[in-house]
């Protein structure tokens, strides 16, 4: 299915094979002077990642664009408790470096009280030297989120999620009606950005809406950041 909908978007054959073959997927840096689209996410129960992989396909059906999984490590009521330095599974924990690294970024958190996950604005907040030296100014941005029930915050995430990337200067995408997927979609996707209904089990799969628009947003983003090249 999820090649049927490479296809049906105009994603050449070769550039799915590519994507689908690869072993480690979105975190090596294939030639070093691509650009690169940093999709850090936090995802507690996989629902948010699988929404990260999708944005990282869509990313790397543009060619010359690398995408890079980076996640951030849980907080915890115990504030001195640390994390391993490695995570169990899952993409590695961003660093600083990631975001001077970038040339754009699709931030993800599951919807937490509608709004992101403490863990997302625990590593934001961490971001002062960035935002003073303007690291993440001009650079493209997307926002993804994951709810329980339908009605349950998707925008209110998205929309405060954006508030943090404005502060650092980025410039925030949404998606665009031109995606027939906004106006069929009976679960989760907003122009807002993407998001997924996964159901109050976290059972539901990602639909086949969701999908379209999780890969074309990860393609909008790798097709700005490829135009703003140079324009920084
Ligand atoms: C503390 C907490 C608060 C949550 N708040 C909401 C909420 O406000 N709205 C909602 O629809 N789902 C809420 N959920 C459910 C998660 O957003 C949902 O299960 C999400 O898909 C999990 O994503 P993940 O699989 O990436 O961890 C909450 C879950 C937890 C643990």
């Amino acid at each position: 299915m999820e090649r049927e909908i490479f296809e049906s978007m105009g994603v050449e054959k070769g550039a799915y094979a590519a994507i689908s073959a690869s072993k480690a997927p979105y975190n090596t840096r294939m030639n070093p002077s691509n650009p690169i689209i940093l999709v850090l996410y936090y995802s507690r129960h996989g629902a948010t990642r699988k929404l990260a992989e999708l944005i990282a396909q869509g990313i790397e059906s543009v060619p010359g664009v690398d995408a890079r999984l980076r996640t951030v490590p849980a907080v915890s009521t115990v504030t001195e408790a640390l994390e391993s330095d490695i995570p169990s599974g899952g993409a590695p924990y961003v660093e600083l470096q990631d975001l001077a690294e970038c040339a754009g970024l699709a931030l993800g958190s599951p919807t937490r009280f509608g709004n992101m996950a403490a863990a997302v604005k625990y590593f934001l907040d961490g971001t002062a030297a960035a935002w003073l030296s303007g690291t993440m100014a001009g650079k493209p941005a997307a926002v993804f989120t994951s709810t329980g029930s339908l009605h349950g915050g998707q925008e209110s995430t998205l929309l405060t999620m954006m508030i943090p990337l404005l502060h650092h200067g980025m410039l925030i995408m949404g998606l665009p009606y031109t995606e027939p997927a906004l106006m069929t979609t009976a679960s989760g996707g907003s122009p807002y950005g993407v998001t997924h209904w996964s159901g109050i089990d976290g059972d539901k799969a990602i639909s086949d809406d969701e999908k379209r628009l999780a890969i074309a947003m990860g393609k909008r983003l790798a097709d700005t950041a490829v135009k703003l090249q140079g324009a920084r």
